[in-house]
């Protein structure tokens, strides 16, 4: 059996299999991908339609050109001799059983004999998938299942059938990990396997309760959405954004293979309102119109007495608040409609995952997993039970008279995680604890902070020493900025350097490395006219920004997801970034009416200046990078913009990210202090409003974003001055702070502040 995969094959160029093969270029390893024949014109149409989809979608599937052109297209009729020297053939064809066994006879005919093949397959039973197959085809078949968006999605669930050759498993395992940065789960062959199981279920119970109670879709997404610690889609949103009818074919696929016994069919239900929908074509955002329908600035959703689109404002409740920032027991006990809407769903959420153990795995880490990496969930079934209290919940359920779950019936109260001696463990079915293994180089903050006590914590961000180093986590909302959070930065670098250790890495394990400053601390500060504290606020920013720079320590950062604003304004005053493929980095504050003021224009001009000879361009680029609050879409877009250096690196898993952030430590070299600049002056700064008012004038901008542009290219040209005068970084984080609080004090920054914290929406003023 060959051990490395250098070449990939896959089936499908639909949304998985486009995906796949997009993941595996990402990974740089060279992928042909595979659709029918057309029969006029392009001939590989469908394939090259699914190559177009990862290229141009909003959340795009490849991290790089030199990704994309890893990729040929081709079809089945004509290219399945091109399959002969893969290494491994992924089949992402439709859901149909004889069409995916012809396809496998085929594969057996063109395929090297040691090619691995699996399918990802959602429903169909690997049983059946290998029915009738050769012998020596079993052994190299597998499952392995990729969630969609596949570049984003972290799970994979891999499933081994009876006679999968334990190699071919160890090779997919590793290969998934390693190179396509998976989560890797290894699971039983039972329908749904693990995420989808429990996943739809969720789905399904929250929509039928939701209907059964007379909660609106807005009302209904509010409770099951962050509160519950799901994401903010909600029930209702999510089945838009799958597709509604295609959410139905799921569950009725579930239906299908799931025994009678199963909780999940009292919940399957496609109910007559949601049937007309579909008749009607209201099947969710593919269709612009599902039970929201997006109108211009405005979103509607569907009242369900009478079948309308009404709009509606956002539900503010401080009981979802706080069960947002401190879990959900007193949402939960609260007797009102949201609280009770949110007992019943979670409740019936909690006790299935209970009871598909020890049926589908002995282990609730894996459950808890496969929700967090599959379905984006803060917390599994498991750890929100530790949350709200494990004998809480079953003395509830008895007192209502409903069943437990023999899993936690026999869980006499314990919590389902334990740290002692810096390990972490987990409760088994059958009554032991076990320690959390990973493979190597996985190291998860989620999983050591439980074993860690913090140095010092305030309610939206701690630091811990861990490995000799200062470990720094945001855990505001968003993982906003506020003071509290530059508290805890400059008390961590402080403290690192007084008791000697080896650096400090600022890092945390959420969806998001930090959305930026919080807009509410910004908007308290104008609603109450105290521009003082605001500026305050400012200095306290850039004064722990230089800390960072200037501390003898390495100072490091790890960002996942999106590090925006002033979020991407701390990973820009690291030292070495240590950034995951799928990291999203940029200044997007233009977009609610403010410049960067926490160093942001001064890092991208000191940046560009590094890599131009001509300083003029540098202002040029970092006039647009920031005007139009570029979004680079992965650490390689960045590069282009000069928002990281090549000094910085990437990973495509994201669990390796803290391990090679502590193993760099001891490599770093601390950034240089920056010099003077030349500033380019007055003509620069005319020619950058010359531009502004042609493309006010065209309609390209608003009257506001002409404002804040001139903000921008007064900073990065130093405004009136003379061309090639000097600026020191002192002046441009002096600049950027008068700019930040001329457009903090203007009526329309603060309605496009407003606007976003009250509606989610960006006004365009
Ligand atoms: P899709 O309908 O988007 O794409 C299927 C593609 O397969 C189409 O482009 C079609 O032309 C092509 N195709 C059909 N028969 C073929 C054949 N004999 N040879 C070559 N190409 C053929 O389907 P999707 O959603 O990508 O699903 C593919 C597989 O992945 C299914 O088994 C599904 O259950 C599974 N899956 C789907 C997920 C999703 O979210 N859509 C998630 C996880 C698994």
């Amino acid at each position: 059996m060959k051990n490395i995969i250098k070449k990939v094959g896959v089936i499908g160029a639909g949304t998985m299999g486009a995906g796949i093969a997009g993941q595996v270029a990402n990974a740089g390893i060279e992928v042909i991908l595979l659709d029918l024949p057309s029969e006029n014109g392009d001939v590989n149409s469908l394939s090259r339609k699914g190559l177009d989809r990862i290229k141009n979608d909003d959340m795009p599937g490849l991290v790089s050109e030199h990704a994309e052109s890893l990729i040929s297209i081709g079809n089945i009729r004509d290219d399945l001799d091109k399959l002969a020297d893969c290494d491994w053939v992924a089949e992402a064809i439709v859901e149909r059983l004889n069409l995916k066994h012809q396809l496998y006879r085929d594969l057996i005919d063109c395929c090297d004999p040691e090619t691995i093949i699996t399918s990802n397959t959602s429903t169909i039973p690997i049983a059946l998938l290998t029915e009738g197959m050769p012998e020596s085809f079993c052994q190299r078949f597998a499952i392995t299942h990729f969630f969609n968006p596949v570049r984003y999605m972290r799970l994979l669930e891999l499933v081994s059938g009876e006679k999968t050759s334990k190699e071919v498993i160890d090779r997919l395992h590793n290969f998934s990990e390693m190179k396509l940065g998976k989560g890797v789960i290894l699971c039983k062959d039972r329908p749904g396997f693990l995420a989808n199981r429990v996943g739809v279920f969720a789905i399904q119970c929250a929509l039928n309760i939701a209907f059964e109670m007379g909660l609106s879709p807005w009302e209904a997404d509010a409770v099951f959405g962050r509160p519950l610690g799901f994401p903010k889609t909600g029930v209702f949103g999510l089945y838009d954004l799958i597709g509604i009818d295609l959410m139905v074919d799921v569950a009725q696929s579930l239906v299908n293979i799931l025994p009678p016994s199963d909780p999940f069919h009292q919940y399957s239900r496609t109910n007559d309102f949601v049937a007309n929908m579909i008749t009607n074509g209201q099947t969710g955002n593919k269709n612009s119109k599902g039970f929201y329908r997006d109108q211009g600035n405005l979103t509607e959703a569907l009242n369900f007495d009478t079948g309308e689109y009404v709009s509606y404002s956002r539900i503010k409740s401080d009981l979802l608040e706080s069960s947002e920032s401190y879990g959900p027991r007193k949402l939960l006990e609260d007797g009102g409609e949201y609280g009770q809407f949110a007992w019943r769903v979670l409740s019936e959420v909690l006790c299935y995952a209970a009871s598909i153990i020890p049926d589908v795995t002995s282990n609730p880490a894996d459950i808890d997993d496969a929700m967090k990496l599959g379905y984006n969930w803060t917390k599994g079934p498991f750890e929100i039970l530790d949350d709200i209290g494990h004998q809480y919940f079953v003395d509830r359920l008895k007192d209502e008279g409903r069943d437990v779950p023999e899993f936690l019936v026999n869980n006499k109260g314990d919590r389902f995680y334990v740290a002692s001696k810096r390990e972490l463990k987990v409760l088994q079915y059958g009554g032991s604890y076990e320690k959390i293994m990973h493979s190597a180089g996985v190291l998860r903050f989620s999983e050591i902070r439980k074993t860690l006590k913090p140095q010092n914590t305030n309610e939206v961000a701690s630091w811990y020493q861990y490995d000799g180093a200062a470990l720094v986590e945001f855990h505001s909302k968003a993982n906003t900025l506020d003071g509290g959070s530059l508290d805890i930065l400059s008390d961590a670098l402080e403290q690192a350097e007084s008791v000697g250790l080896r650096g400090v890495i600022v890092h945390n394990d959420s969806q998001h490395f930090s959305c930026g400053v919080s807009l509410w601390s910004v908007r308290e500060c104008f609603e109450s006219e105290d521009y003082h504290k605001l500026d305050c606020f400012l200095k306290h920013f850039q004064d722990t920004m230089s800390m960072m720079r200037n501390s003898a320590l390495p100072v490091l950062s790890a960002p996942v997801g999106m590090s925006i604003g002033g979020g991407f304004e701390v990973v820009l005053h690291t030292d070495r970034v240590i950034a995951n493929t799928n990291s999203v980095m940029g200044l997007v504050e233009s977009g609610v009416g403010l410049v960067p003021g926490g160093g942001g224009c001064k890092e991208v001009l000191y940046r560009w200046n590094n890599l131009l000879e001509d300083p003029r361009v540098a202002a040029w680029n970092a006039f647009m990078n920031i005007g139009l609050g570029r979004l680079a879409r992965s650490p390689y877009e960045a590069e282009k913009m000069a928002f990281v250096t090549p000094s910085d690196s990437f990973h495509i898993n994201r669990d390796h990210l803290l391990g090679s952030a502590l193993s760099a430590l001891g490599d770093v070299k601390k950034t240089p202090q920056r010099g003077t600049l030349k500033l380019t002056g007055k003509s620069h700064y005319e020619e950058m409003k010359l531009w502004l008012s042609k493309n006010l004038d065209k309609g390209f901008l608003t009257p506001h974003n002409q404002t804040v542009g001139i903000e921008i290219a007064r900073i990065v040209t130093g405004g009136d001055c003379l061309e090639g005068t000097l600026a020191t970084e002192q002046d441009l984080f002096d600049a950027e702070r008068k700019s930040f609080l001329r457009l903090a004090k203007s009526p329309q920054t603060q309605a496009r502040i407003v606007g976003m914290l009250d509606e989610g929406k960006t006004i365009r003023n």
